[in-house]
C-alpha cells in the first residue's frame, strides 16, 4: 500500500471571459491526475507555469475540493472520512512556500511562531513554558538556526535564514508529508543548495514523504528520487531522476531539459 495515492485527482476552474457578453471557459487545471507516493519518497513534481502545479498541492492539502477523483492515504479515500478526521490528518500534511517573507507572520518572533507550530500536535506543552521553549530551540537547531535568535523578527534574518524558519514551522506539527511549492526558487543559487540539502537530511532522518514542485527540472533532480512532469493538468511523464534525464520521453520533458541554464548542465555533469 502506498503511503499516499491521487486517482484520477480533477480540478477544473470556470473563468467568465469576454465584454459585454462574457463567454464561460472551462479550465481543466488538474486532469485526471493518478500517481503513488510511497513512505520516505521525495516526489519531484515539475512543469511550466500554470500547468496546475499548485492546485494539485492544493488537492493534496484538502484546501481545494476536487471537481472527481479522490486523495488516498494509506489505503483510506479521504473525502470518506467525516471533517474532524480529516482535520487530524491535515495535520500530517504540512507545507513549505517559495516566499517565506510572506508566509511568516512579520509581527511575530521566530519563538512565537515555531511555539504555535508545535503546540498544534501538543497542547499540553502550553502549560510549561520551559519545555515549550526548550522544544522551540530543538526545532531551530535541526534546522541550522542558532537558538540565540529565539527573540528576533522575520525582517532581522537572510532570505536562507527565513526559509528554514518555515521548514522550521512546518516541522512543527510533527508531519509526515512535506508539499514544498517552488520552496528555493527565490534563492540565490549558493543558498538553493543549502536549502535543498536541509530537506534531504530531514527526509533522511525524519523518514519524511515529500513532494517538491518546481519549474526547474535540474533543481528537482538533485533532491527527488522519482520525477513526474506535469502539462496541461496532466502527468506526461514519471520516472526515476536520473532515467527521465537521460532518456527523457515527453517532448515537455525535453523542453524543460533544454530551459535548464547551460552553467547548472556543467555543474550537474561534474
Ligand atoms: N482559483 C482559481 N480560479 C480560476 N482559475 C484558477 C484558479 N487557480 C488556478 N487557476 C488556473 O488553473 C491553472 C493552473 O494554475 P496553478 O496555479 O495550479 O499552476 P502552477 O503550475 O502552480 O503555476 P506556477 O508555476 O506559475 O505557480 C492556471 O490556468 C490558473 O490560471
Ligand atoms: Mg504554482
Amino acid at each position: 500500500m502506498s503511503y499516499l495515492e491521487l486517482e484520477h485527482l480533477t480540478r477544473h476552474f470556470v473563468r467568465r471571459e469576454g465584454w459585454p457578453i462574457p463567454r464561460k471557459t472551462l479550465i481543466r487545471a488538474v486532469d485526471r491526475v493518478s500517481l503513488r507516493i510511497e513512505q520516505g519518497e521525495i516526489l519531484g513534481l515539475v512543469g511550466e507555469s500554470g500547468c496546475g502545479k499548485s492546485t494539485l498541492s492544493r488537492l493534496i492539502m484538502q484546501l481545494l475540493a476536487p471537481t472527481s477523483g479522490s486523495v488516498i492515504l494509506e489505503g483510506q479515500r479521504l473525502a470518506d472520512l467525516p471533517p474532524t478526521e480529516i482535520r487530524k490528518r491535515r495535520r500530517d500534511f504540512q507545507m513549505i512556500f517559495q516566499d517565506p517573507y510572506a508566509s511568516l507572520n512579520p509581527r511575530m518572533t521566530v519563538y512565537s511562531t515555531l511555539a504555535e507550530a508545535i503546540l498544534t500536535r501538543r497542547p499540553e506543552l502550553r502549560r510549561n513554558r520551559a519545555a515549550l521553549e526548550s522544544a522551540v530551540a530543538v526545532l531551530m537547531a535541526r534546522v541550522g538556526l542558532d537558538a540565540r535568535y529565539i527573540r528576533k523578527y522575520p525582517h532581522e534574518f537572510s532570505g536562507g535564514q527565513r526559509q528554514r524558519i518555515a521548514i522550521a514551522r512546518a516541522l512543527g506539527p510533527e508531519p509526515k508529508l512535506i508539499l514544498a511549492d517552488e520552496p528555493v526558487s527565490a534563492l540565490d543559487v549558493s543558498i538553493q543548495s543549502q536549502i535543498l540539502n536541509l530537506l534531504l537530511e530531514l527526509r533522511n532522518e525524519l523518514g519524511l514523504t515529500m513532494i517538491f514542485i518546481s519549474h526547474d527540472l535540474s533543481v528537482v533532480r538533485y533532491i527527488a528520487d522519482r520525477i513526474a512532469v506535469m502539462d496541461e493538468g496532466k502527468i506526461v511523464e514519471t520516472g526515476e531522476a536520473d532515467a527521465l534525464f537521460t532518456a527523457p520521453e515527453s517532448e515537455v520533458t525535453r523542453a524543460l531539459l533544454r530551459a535548464i541554464p547551460k552553467i547548472r548542465h556543467r555543474a550537474a555533469a561534474s
